[in-house]
Order: structure tokens, then sequence, then C-alpha cells
């Protein structure tokens, strides 16, 4: 007997009407249907038969309870009075979407998978090494201060990481040249929570290391970057900055996508905005992590998510991010994959 076209038949039968339902209830599940015949000839079979046979009629004999049940249902459910109620209130149906930072996170991801990078992780509860001694920072820098950390510890140095750059670390702890790691992830600060700043938020981390590697290489990929994903247009700007764990350090800053360089709040009317800091490796950073500075050279670069996010769709408040407001989180469901 043909198992699979019986249940086709269960799966596929039109049950619209409470007489096609009589008709199926009839025809599969009452005394005398198909598959209580099917039940009888069980008996006569030879016993290891039976069990196989019997685990299947079981299943079809579910299958078919099922939809007479969900078919009785729809039959009660409030949208079938939609059709005759006209004051009935619609009620719609809704799919769900990728939230805004993932979508753009993706996007970054896939630029820099381009260049053969590859992803890397790290803890959000990490330790002082990790997010600040490795990583050059002077014993009394103010960023190690209560007012900027969240510590877990302070006496142990557990805290919240505050940047990706931890991650720099633990791949270079963990691996040896050639490095090429993109990591994106979650970081926390000490800050009161304002349209421009948060509590969270989310970074992406880069790091390239090699025998030859250049500040000429760090702009060229930068560059590339910035214009793959705001657009070929894209002016750009770079400034010489300071971070304890780069040496040149810059941060780049894109013309502002907003106003178009006149000058708005988004931009704090200069024209531009900021969207990464980056440099070559400090000599020390290497060293910390096990890495010769004399073979081995570097660059890095962090961006922030919220503040590209920001920037690509217009977004005038970081809380946004976070606050599951639907209509808000709604009108990004048709990116999907393809931004
Ligand atoms: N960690 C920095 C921050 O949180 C961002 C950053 C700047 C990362 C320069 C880097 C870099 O890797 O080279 O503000």
């Amino acid at each position: 007997m043909d198992i699979s076209a019986l249940e086709r038949e269960i799966v596929e039968a039109d049950l619209s009407s409470p007489e096609a339902q009589q008709r199926f209830r009839q025809k599969f599940l009452k005394k005398g249907g198909v598959l209580d015949e099917l039940f009888a000839k069980l008996r006569s079979l030879p016993q290891e038969q039976r069990k196989e046979l019997g685990t299947q009629l079981n299943r079809l004999r579910a299958l078919a309870q099922g939809r007479v049940e969900v078919a009785g249902s729809v039959e009660n459910s409030p949208s079938t009075a939609l059709s005759t109620d006209a004051t009935f209130p619609r009620l719609t149906l809704s799919s769900g979407g990728r939230h805004p930072l993932s979508i753009v996170e993706e996007r970054v991801i896939r630029l820099f998978q381009r260049l053969g990078y590859s992803l890397a992780d790290g803890p959000e509860i990490e330790d002082d090494w990790h997010n600040f001694t490795a990583l050059n920072f002077e014993p009394d820098h103010p960023a190690r201060d209560m007012q900027d950390t969240f510590f877990i510890n302070p006496s142990a140095g557990r805290l919240l990481r505050t940047h990706t750059s931890t991650v720099q670390v633990r791949v270079m702890e963990a691996m040896r040249p050639p490095i090429r790691i993109l990591a994106p992830g979650r970081v926390y600060r000490h800050e009161t929570i304002s349209a421009r700043a948060h509590v969270y938020f989310h970074q992406i981390e880069g790091l390239y290391i090699d025998t030859h590697v250049s500040a000429a290489d760090l702009r060229a990929t930068l560059e590339y970057f910035i214009r793959s994903f705001f657009g070929e247009k894209t002016r750009t700007r770079w400034r010489a900055s300071y971070f304890p764990f780069t040496e040149m350090s810059a941060e780049v800053d894109i013309g502002c996508l907003i106003c178009g360089g006149e000058g708005c709040p988004v931009c704090k009317y200069s024209g531009w905005v900021e969207v990464l800091g980056c440099g070559m490796v400090d000599p020390n950073v290497l060293t910390a992590c096990g890495i010769s500075p004399e073979a081995y050279r570097g660059f890095a670069f962090g961006l922030g998510v919220e503040r590209i996010t920001q920037l690509l769709f217009g977004i005038p408040d970081l809380r946004l991010f976070g606050q599951n407001n639907i209509s808000f989180l709604e009108s990004f469901r048709g990116y999907g994959y393809a931004l």
C-alpha cells in the first residue's frame, strides 16, 4: 500500500467547508474508514512488518486528526467573522525582520570578507589585561576610571569591555601572523543615556598583521570600505589622533550624509562626521601579545556600528536601537540581505 500517496491525500484534502470536513472525517477517521481498515489488516502481518506499518499508520491518523482540528478552529475563529462582520477590527499577520544594526554589521563583514578577513570573537566580560594593559594604556589612563568603565569586580580587574580592541589582543595571543580578522561585538561604557550616548553599543574591530603592512595599506583598505559602504562619491577626511594602542593614530571623518556638508545637528554644523579610529599597531602591543615588532607590522581600526547605521539610514536618536519599538523596527523589514 502506498503510504506516501495516502499522506499526500490527507495533507492536500480540501477542508474549507463543514461538508468537506465531514467527508474527510468519514474517509479517514471513522470506523470503516481507510485507516481503520488498514489497522485491521495489520493483525494479519508478521511481527516485524507490523511494527513498521503500525508506526506509519499512527502518524497518518495524527496528521488527519490535526487537519480536522485546525480546520475546525479556523472555522470558528474571528478571521472568518471578518468576511461577514465589516466592523470587526482588522487582524494583520506581520513577519519579522532583521534589526538595522544586524543588517549593517552583516554588510560591513561582507565587504571585509572580500579582502580576505575572517571573523574573530571574544568575551564581553573581560579583564584589565585584555581591555587596557596589553593595549598599552598607562596605569593612570582616565579610561580605567570607574566613571568610564563598568567594573564587575574592581579588585580582581573584572570589567565589561569598553571596546572590541580586546579581541585584537586575544587573537594575537592565540595566532601567528599573517592575521587578518574582523571582530564585531557589543561594548559597554559608563555614560548618561541620551540621544547621542548609551551604556552599550556595538563596534567592529579590524586587525591586519604581516611582515610588510604599511600605513598606505591601511589608508587604501579604509577608503575602499568607506566608498563601498557609503557610496563612491563619499568624501573622507583623515585627522591625526591618539590611541594608546596605535602609533601613528588617525580618525576618519566623512562628509555628512544628512546635510551634504552644509551643516546640521548630526554633524554639529561642521559638515563632517567621524566614522572610525585607526592606526599602525603600537610595537608595545605586539610585544605584549608575543609577536616580534622587528619581524611584523600591522594596522588596526575600530568603527561604531550605531554611528554608521545612523548615518546610513538618517536615524536621529541612538536610543531607538534598543527600545524594541515595533514600527521603527518594521521600517527596516525590506532590507534583508540585499543592502
Ligand atoms: N578602541 C577604540 C575606541 O573604542 C577604537 C579604535 C581606534 C580601535 C583605533 C582601533 C584603532 O583598533 O586602531 O574608541
